[in-house]
């Protein structure tokens, strides 16, 4: 296995390897966004490691020294989506891009690394924790939309009360309507 940085010529493979952690758009429009992201990394700071296993693409992980959290500045390395594409797992790749982590910590001085992994996902969980990743928090996302409806419905006297008191009174002015001289007839 030969582990080494990513090239613009990668991209068509790492669009595969990471087409479920990528934006959902067209292939085309995944490869301009992984075109840019090698473009721009920080040497200093990043790096997508490419694991090769017999002259072939098998995985890649992307590395950042960055901070805990934006308030929390201990510093720590993002192992982003270590990924192995499905035919080459379980023989040790995954490992080899974990160890490239720890190493581009080690370099750095940097004490902590993490990762994530889909809460779904049992098999990249494990790995994860046999490896002493522990659960530090829970990633919940939504669109924006969503949460502003939602907002808006738990607002007093909004939303769901709201609703209820435009029904009534719809349903009083329809009766007013029908009860109406102009209305008969
Ligand atoms: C999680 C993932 C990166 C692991 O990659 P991998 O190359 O299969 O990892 P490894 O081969 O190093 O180790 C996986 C398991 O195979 C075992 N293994 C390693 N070499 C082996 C071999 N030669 N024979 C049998 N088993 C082996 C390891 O002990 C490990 O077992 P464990 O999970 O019980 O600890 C890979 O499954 C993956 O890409 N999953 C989908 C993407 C994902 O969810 N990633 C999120 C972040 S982890």
């Amino acid at each position: 296995m030969v582990l080494r940085d990513a090239t613009q010529a990668d991209v068509p493979v790492l669009v595969e390897l990471w087409a479920d952690v990528l934006r959902r758009v067209g292939t085309e429009d995944q490869e301009a966004d992984l075109r840019h992201v090698i473009e721009r990394l920080d040497p200093a700071l990043e790096r997508i490691v490419v694991a090769e296993y017999d002259g072939q693409v098998a995985g890649a992980v992307m590395l950042k020294a960055t901070t805990a959290t934006p308030l929390n500045l201990e510093p720590l390395v993002q192992a982003v989506s270590p990924h192995v594409l499905p035919a080459f797992r379980r023989r040790g790749v995954g490992r080899a891009l974990m160890e490239a982590t720890v190493s581009f910590a080690e370099e750095r001085g940097i004490g902590h690394v993490g990762s994530g992994a889909l809460s779904v996902s049992r098999d990249a969980n494990r790995f994860l924790a046999r490896l002493g990743l522990g659960p530090q928090a829970v990633l919940r996302a939504g669109a924006t939309a969503t949460v502003r409806s939602r907002l808006d419905a738990l607002r007093p006297g909004q939303g769901r009360g709201r609703a209820i008191s435009q029904v009534l009174a719809a349903r009083r002015s329809q009766r007013h309507r029908d009860a109406s001289p102009a209305s008969k007839g």
